[in-house]
Protein backbone atom coordinates (compact mmCIF):
# COMPACT_ATOMS: atom_id res chain seq x y z
CA UNK A 1 0.00 0.00 0.00
CA UNK A 2 3.15 2.43 0.83
CA UNK A 3 4.38 1.78 -2.66
CA UNK A 4 1.19 2.16 -4.50
CA UNK A 5 0.41 5.92 -2.30
CA UNK A 6 4.20 6.66 -3.49
CA UNK A 7 3.35 6.11 -7.17
CA UNK A 8 0.21 7.92 -7.10
CA UNK A 9 1.75 10.98 -5.24
CA UNK A 10 4.60 11.18 -8.09
CA UNK A 11 1.85 10.63 -10.66
CA UNK A 12 -0.15 13.90 -9.19
CA UNK A 13 2.98 15.66 -9.04
CA UNK A 14 3.42 15.21 -12.63
CA UNK A 15 0.36 16.38 -13.69
CA UNK A 16 1.69 19.64 -12.99
CA UNK A 17 4.91 19.75 -15.40
CA UNK A 18 2.13 21.31 -18.39
CA UNK A 19 1.56 24.02 -16.03
CA UNK A 20 4.76 24.47 -14.43
CA UNK A 21 6.05 24.74 -17.99
CA UNK A 22 3.53 27.22 -19.20
CA UNK A 23 4.73 29.52 -16.37
CA UNK A 24 8.03 29.25 -17.26
CA UNK A 25 7.59 30.18 -20.37
CA UNK A 26 5.09 33.19 -20.22
CA UNK A 27 8.21 34.43 -18.15
CA UNK A 28 11.13 34.13 -20.77
CA UNK A 29 12.31 37.69 -21.86
CA UNK A 30 11.26 37.84 -25.90
CA UNK A 31 14.89 38.13 -28.69
CA UNK A 32 13.52 41.47 -28.93
CA UNK A 33 14.17 42.91 -25.85
CA UNK A 34 17.50 41.40 -25.31
CA UNK A 35 18.46 43.12 -29.18
CA UNK A 36 17.40 46.09 -27.71
CA UNK A 37 19.31 45.92 -24.60
CA UNK A 38 22.68 45.27 -26.54
CA UNK A 39 22.22 48.28 -28.57
CA UNK A 40 21.44 50.19 -25.60
CA UNK A 41 24.77 48.82 -24.23
CA UNK A 42 26.65 49.67 -27.13
CA UNK A 43 25.54 53.17 -27.46
CA UNK A 44 26.25 53.53 -23.61
CA UNK A 45 29.19 52.61 -24.01
CA UNK A 46 30.51 55.10 -27.33
CA UNK A 47 28.82 57.93 -24.64
CA UNK A 48 31.21 56.69 -21.75
CA UNK A 49 34.32 56.31 -24.13
CA UNK A 50 34.28 59.62 -24.66
CA UNK A 51 35.34 60.44 -21.25
CA UNK A 52 37.29 57.66 -20.55
CA UNK A 53 38.86 55.88 -23.96
CA UNK A 54 39.85 52.61 -22.56
CA UNK A 55 36.79 51.66 -20.67
CA UNK A 56 34.27 48.98 -21.61
CA UNK A 57 30.61 48.23 -20.25
CA UNK A 58 29.83 44.37 -19.25
CA UNK A 59 26.07 43.06 -18.84
CA UNK A 60 25.37 41.41 -15.35
CA UNK A 61 23.09 40.02 -13.52
CA UNK A 62 19.82 38.60 -14.07
CA UNK A 63 19.62 40.39 -18.08
CA UNK A 64 23.35 38.34 -18.79
CA UNK A 65 23.15 35.20 -16.63
CA UNK A 66 20.10 33.53 -18.28
CA UNK A 67 17.67 33.73 -15.23
CA UNK A 68 16.24 37.21 -15.83
CA UNK A 69 12.60 37.22 -16.51
CA UNK A 70 10.99 39.63 -19.00
CA UNK A 71 11.26 43.58 -18.72
CA UNK A 72 13.72 43.32 -15.52
CA UNK A 73 15.88 46.18 -15.13
CA UNK A 74 19.82 46.03 -16.72
CA UNK A 75 22.56 45.61 -14.19
CA UNK A 76 25.81 47.55 -16.12
CA UNK A 77 29.31 46.92 -14.98
CA UNK A 78 32.00 49.96 -15.74
CA UNK A 79 35.54 48.38 -15.83
CA UNK A 80 38.04 50.80 -15.62
CA UNK A 81 41.75 49.44 -15.74
CA UNK A 82 43.29 52.51 -13.35
CA UNK A 83 43.81 51.15 -10.38
CA UNK A 84 44.02 55.07 -9.01
CA UNK A 85 40.27 55.85 -10.24
CA UNK A 86 38.08 57.16 -6.83
CA UNK A 87 34.58 55.77 -7.44
CA UNK A 88 32.57 58.22 -5.60
CA UNK A 89 34.23 60.86 -8.56
CA UNK A 90 33.95 58.58 -11.25
CA UNK A 91 30.18 58.03 -10.84
CA UNK A 92 29.34 61.63 -10.14
CA UNK A 93 31.09 62.50 -13.29
CA UNK A 94 29.68 59.49 -15.27
CA UNK A 95 25.93 60.99 -13.75
CA UNK A 96 27.12 64.37 -15.54
CA UNK A 97 27.45 63.11 -18.64
CA UNK A 98 24.36 60.34 -18.74
CA UNK A 99 22.09 63.36 -17.78
CA UNK A 100 23.23 65.79 -20.32
CA UNK A 101 22.70 62.84 -22.97
CA UNK A 102 19.13 62.81 -22.25
CA UNK A 103 18.69 60.05 -20.45
CA UNK A 104 16.37 60.39 -17.21
CA UNK A 105 16.10 59.90 -13.58
CA UNK A 106 19.62 60.07 -13.62
CA UNK A 107 20.80 59.37 -9.95
CA UNK A 108 24.20 59.04 -8.45
CA UNK A 109 23.78 56.23 -5.17
CA UNK A 110 27.76 57.03 -3.81
CA UNK A 111 27.19 55.76 -0.71
CA UNK A 112 25.35 52.56 -1.21
CA UNK A 113 27.01 49.32 -0.32
CA UNK A 114 27.52 48.95 -3.99
CA UNK A 115 27.61 52.39 -4.71
CA UNK A 116 25.84 53.05 -8.66
CA UNK A 117 24.31 55.72 -11.22
CA UNK A 118 20.96 54.84 -11.91
CA UNK A 119 18.84 56.12 -15.06
CA UNK A 120 16.26 55.00 -17.69
CA UNK A 121 16.43 55.51 -21.12
CA UNK A 122 13.16 57.54 -22.43
CA UNK A 123 14.18 55.92 -25.96
CA UNK A 124 13.50 51.87 -24.96
CA UNK A 125 12.14 52.43 -21.54
CA UNK A 126 15.22 50.60 -20.03
CA UNK A 127 16.01 51.31 -16.43
CA UNK A 128 19.77 50.35 -15.27
CA UNK A 129 22.38 50.06 -12.41
CA UNK A 130 25.78 51.19 -13.20
CA UNK A 131 28.37 49.98 -11.25
CA UNK A 132 31.90 50.76 -11.17
CA UNK A 133 35.24 47.51 -10.98
CA UNK A 134 32.40 45.28 -9.83
CA UNK A 135 34.31 42.32 -11.91
CA UNK A 136 33.48 39.55 -9.36
CA UNK A 137 29.77 40.32 -10.00
CA UNK A 138 30.78 39.82 -14.12
CA UNK A 139 32.57 36.48 -13.38
CA UNK A 140 29.83 35.06 -11.27
CA UNK A 141 27.17 36.06 -13.97
CA UNK A 142 29.73 33.59 -16.52
CA UNK A 143 29.38 31.10 -14.30
CA UNK A 144 25.51 31.21 -13.83
CA UNK A 145 24.92 31.91 -17.44
CA UNK A 146 27.40 28.69 -17.94
CA UNK A 147 25.29 26.52 -15.56
CA UNK A 148 22.43 27.38 -17.21
CA UNK A 149 23.60 25.77 -20.53
CA UNK A 150 24.09 22.27 -18.81
CA UNK A 151 20.52 20.90 -18.40
CA UNK A 152 17.29 23.36 -19.26
CA UNK A 153 15.42 22.22 -15.82
CA UNK A 154 17.97 24.78 -13.93
CA UNK A 155 16.59 27.58 -15.93
CA UNK A 156 12.71 26.30 -15.34
CA UNK A 157 13.04 25.43 -11.55
CA UNK A 158 14.85 28.57 -11.36
CA UNK A 159 12.26 31.04 -13.04
CA UNK A 160 9.88 29.29 -10.66
CA UNK A 161 11.65 30.14 -7.78
CA UNK A 162 12.37 33.74 -8.33
CA UNK A 163 8.58 34.01 -9.44
CA UNK A 164 7.38 32.46 -5.88
CA UNK A 165 9.80 34.52 -4.11
CA UNK A 166 9.14 37.70 -5.86
CA UNK A 167 5.16 37.08 -5.58
CA UNK A 168 5.36 36.32 -1.71
CA UNK A 169 7.65 39.01 -0.73
CA UNK A 170 10.99 37.47 -0.17
CA UNK A 171 13.41 38.18 -2.30
CA UNK A 172 14.22 41.51 -0.67
CA UNK A 173 16.95 41.51 1.08
CA UNK A 174 16.59 45.01 2.41
CA UNK A 175 14.01 43.43 4.76
CA UNK A 176 16.49 40.08 5.75
CA UNK A 177 15.26 38.09 3.04
CA UNK A 178 17.28 36.55 -0.04
CA UNK A 179 18.47 37.91 -3.62
CA UNK A 180 17.94 36.80 -6.61
CA UNK A 181 21.58 35.52 -6.94
CA UNK A 182 21.50 33.45 -3.77
CA UNK A 183 17.76 31.69 -5.35
CA UNK A 184 19.87 30.69 -8.28
CA UNK A 185 22.70 29.36 -5.97
CA UNK A 186 20.14 27.17 -4.30
CA UNK A 187 18.70 25.70 -7.47
CA UNK A 188 21.71 24.90 -8.39
CA UNK A 189 22.98 23.89 -5.55
CA UNK A 190 19.93 21.50 -5.04
CA UNK A 191 20.18 19.92 -9.05
CA UNK A 192 24.24 18.91 -8.52
CA UNK A 193 22.97 16.92 -5.21
CA UNK A 194 19.94 15.03 -7.20
CA UNK A 195 20.98 11.56 -7.99
CA UNK A 196 21.55 10.63 -10.53
CA UNK A 197 23.08 14.77 -10.75
CA UNK A 198 21.57 16.81 -12.81
CA UNK A 199 24.46 19.42 -12.74
CA UNK A 200 28.31 18.76 -12.20
CA UNK A 201 30.41 20.95 -9.90
CA UNK A 202 31.99 23.00 -12.47
CA UNK A 203 34.92 23.95 -9.94
CA UNK A 204 35.85 20.81 -9.57
CA UNK A 205 36.62 20.19 -12.96
CA UNK A 206 39.91 20.61 -14.82
CA UNK A 207 40.22 24.87 -15.14
CA UNK A 208 39.61 25.52 -18.85
CA UNK A 209 38.62 29.56 -17.53
CA UNK A 210 40.79 30.97 -14.98
CA UNK A 211 40.66 34.70 -13.88
CA UNK A 212 42.11 36.58 -10.99
CA UNK A 213 39.63 39.17 -9.19
CA UNK A 214 40.73 41.02 -6.01
CA UNK A 215 42.96 38.39 -5.42
CA UNK A 216 40.40 35.64 -5.57
CA UNK A 217 41.31 32.85 -8.37
CA UNK A 218 37.89 32.34 -10.20
CA UNK A 219 38.72 28.71 -11.86
CA UNK A 220 36.60 26.40 -13.58
CA UNK A 221 35.59 23.78 -16.34
CA UNK A 222 33.48 26.49 -19.05
CA UNK A 223 33.25 24.20 -22.29
CA UNK A 224 30.10 23.93 -20.95
CA UNK A 225 28.84 22.40 -24.77
CA UNK A 226 30.10 19.17 -23.85
CA UNK A 227 28.27 18.66 -20.88
CA UNK A 228 24.93 18.95 -22.38
CA UNK A 229 23.13 15.87 -21.38
CA UNK A 230 24.91 15.46 -18.33
CA UNK A 231 21.94 15.04 -16.17
CA UNK A 232 19.83 13.08 -18.89
CA UNK A 233 20.23 9.70 -16.87
CA UNK A 234 17.49 11.72 -14.15
CA UNK A 235 14.53 11.54 -15.58
CA UNK A 236 12.91 13.51 -13.01
CA UNK A 237 10.30 16.46 -14.32
CA UNK A 238 10.37 20.00 -13.14
CA UNK A 239 7.61 19.40 -10.76
CA UNK A 240 8.94 16.77 -9.35
CA UNK A 241 11.73 19.09 -9.07
CA UNK A 242 9.86 22.24 -7.80
CA UNK A 243 8.11 19.75 -5.20
CA UNK A 244 11.68 18.14 -4.06
CA UNK A 245 13.20 21.79 -3.88
CA UNK A 246 10.67 22.89 -1.65
CA UNK A 247 10.95 19.86 0.21
CA UNK A 248 14.13 20.07 0.98
CA UNK A 249 14.26 23.85 2.25
CA UNK A 250 10.86 22.90 4.20
CA UNK A 251 12.22 19.71 6.08
CA UNK A 252 14.98 18.41 4.69
CA UNK A 253 17.85 21.02 5.01
CA UNK A 254 19.81 21.42 8.14
CA UNK A 255 19.63 24.51 9.37
CA UNK A 256 21.64 24.69 12.45
CA UNK A 257 24.82 22.92 10.92
CA UNK A 258 24.89 22.66 7.37
CA UNK A 259 26.26 25.18 4.43
CA UNK A 260 25.03 25.03 0.65
CA UNK A 261 28.23 24.97 -1.29
CA UNK A 262 27.84 25.53 -5.29
CA UNK A 263 32.21 25.37 -5.46
CA UNK A 264 32.04 21.93 -4.08
CA UNK A 265 29.36 20.20 -5.03
CA UNK A 266 28.40 19.63 -1.33
CA UNK A 267 27.15 20.43 1.84
CA UNK A 268 29.63 21.98 4.43
CA UNK A 269 29.62 22.26 7.90
CA UNK A 270 29.18 25.77 9.73
CA UNK A 271 31.63 24.71 12.11
CA UNK A 272 34.97 24.64 9.01
CA UNK A 273 33.50 27.51 7.44
CA UNK A 274 33.95 28.95 11.18
CA UNK A 275 30.48 30.32 10.68
CA UNK A 276 28.87 29.39 13.79
CA UNK A 277 29.55 32.60 15.70
CA UNK A 278 27.64 35.40 14.90
CA UNK A 279 30.21 38.41 14.00
CA UNK A 280 28.99 42.18 13.48
CA UNK A 281 25.82 41.89 11.84
CA UNK A 282 26.28 38.59 10.32
CA UNK A 283 24.41 35.73 11.83
CA UNK A 284 24.59 32.64 9.57
CA UNK A 285 20.98 31.57 10.04
CA UNK A 286 21.07 30.30 6.38
CA UNK A 287 24.30 29.23 4.88
CA UNK A 288 24.68 29.92 1.47
CA UNK A 289 28.83 29.80 0.31
CA UNK A 290 29.83 32.33 -2.21
CA UNK A 291 31.16 30.37 -5.12
CA UNK A 292 34.04 32.92 -5.73
CA UNK A 293 34.13 34.69 -2.57
CA UNK A 294 34.56 32.06 -0.41
CA UNK A 295 34.57 34.23 2.98
CA UNK A 296 30.62 35.59 2.09
CA UNK A 297 27.51 34.14 3.27
CA UNK A 298 24.70 35.16 1.20
CA UNK A 299 22.29 34.35 3.82
CA UNK A 300 24.07 36.87 5.98
CA UNK A 301 21.47 39.43 5.39
CA UNK A 302 18.54 37.21 7.40
CA UNK A 303 18.16 37.75 10.91
CA UNK A 304 16.01 36.22 13.53
CA UNK A 305 12.77 37.28 12.35
CA UNK A 306 13.16 37.19 8.94
CA UNK A 307 14.42 33.30 8.81
CA UNK A 308 11.04 32.37 10.46
CA UNK A 309 9.41 34.44 8.12
CA UNK A 310 11.67 32.23 4.95
CA UNK A 311 11.04 28.95 6.85
CA UNK A 312 7.62 29.34 7.08
CA UNK A 313 7.30 30.09 3.40
CA UNK A 314 8.94 27.00 2.05
CA UNK A 315 6.59 25.30 4.33
CA UNK A 316 3.93 26.71 3.04
CA UNK A 317 5.09 25.71 -0.80
CA UNK A 318 5.86 22.30 0.66
CA UNK A 319 2.77 21.87 1.96
CA UNK A 320 0.46 23.36 -1.23
CA UNK A 321 2.24 21.24 -2.99
CA UNK A 322 1.59 18.19 -1.22
CA UNK A 323 -1.95 18.92 -0.59
CA UNK A 324 -3.62 21.77 -2.30
CA UNK A 325 -6.17 20.69 -5.77
CA UNK A 326 -4.61 23.95 -7.60
CA UNK A 327 -1.23 24.33 -6.28
CA UNK A 328 0.26 26.32 -8.93
CA UNK A 329 -2.51 29.27 -8.47
CA UNK A 330 -2.02 28.99 -4.90
CA UNK A 331 1.68 28.40 -4.96
CA UNK A 332 2.12 32.49 -6.04
CA UNK A 333 -0.54 34.16 -4.41
CA UNK A 334 0.55 37.47 -3.72
CA UNK A 335 1.12 37.86 0.40
P1 LIG B 1 16.71 40.08 -10.58
O1 LIG B 1 17.16 41.49 -10.85
O2 LIG B 1 15.93 39.93 -9.30
O3 LIG B 1 16.02 39.42 -11.71
O4 LIG B 1 18.01 39.19 -10.36
P2 LIG B 1 19.56 39.43 -10.48
O5 LIG B 1 20.19 38.16 -10.98
O6 LIG B 1 19.88 40.66 -11.25
O7 LIG B 1 20.01 39.46 -9.01
P3 LIG B 1 20.49 40.52 -8.01
O8 LIG B 1 19.84 41.82 -8.28
O9 LIG B 1 20.34 39.82 -6.70
O10 LIG B 1 22.04 40.65 -8.26
C1 LIG B 1 22.63 41.10 -9.45
C2 LIG B 1 24.00 40.47 -9.62
O11 LIG B 1 24.88 41.00 -8.65
C3 LIG B 1 24.02 38.98 -9.41
O12 LIG B 1 23.71 38.25 -10.55
C4 LIG B 1 25.43 38.77 -8.99
O13 LIG B 1 26.26 38.70 -10.14
C5 LIG B 1 25.75 40.01 -8.21
N1 LIG B 1 25.52 39.86 -6.77
C6 LIG B 1 24.39 40.08 -6.09
N2 LIG B 1 24.57 39.89 -4.78
C7 LIG B 1 25.84 39.55 -4.63
C8 LIG B 1 26.61 39.26 -3.51
O14 LIG B 1 26.19 39.27 -2.35
N3 LIG B 1 27.91 38.95 -3.76
C9 LIG B 1 28.42 38.94 -5.02
N4 LIG B 1 29.69 38.61 -5.21
N5 LIG B 1 27.72 39.22 -6.10
C10 LIG B 1 26.44 39.53 -5.91
MG1 LIG C 1 19.07 42.66 -11.31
Amino acid sequence: RMLKKQTQCCLDIDRLNAAFLAIYESLIPPEEEKMKQELFLMSLEKLVNKEWPEARLYLYGSCANSFGVSKSDIDVCLVIEDAEINKSEVLLKLADILQSDNLQNVQALTRARVPIVKLMDPATGISCDICINNVLAVVNTKLLRDYAQIDVRLRQLAFIVKHWAKSRGVNATYQGTLSSYAYVLMCIHFLQQRRPAILPCLQEMRTTYSVTVDDIQCAYFDQVEKLRGFGSRNRETIARLVWAFFNYWAYGHDYANAVISVRTGSILSKHEKEWTRRIGNDRHLICIEDPFEISHDLGRVVDKFSIKVLREEFERAAEILQYDPNPCATLFEPY
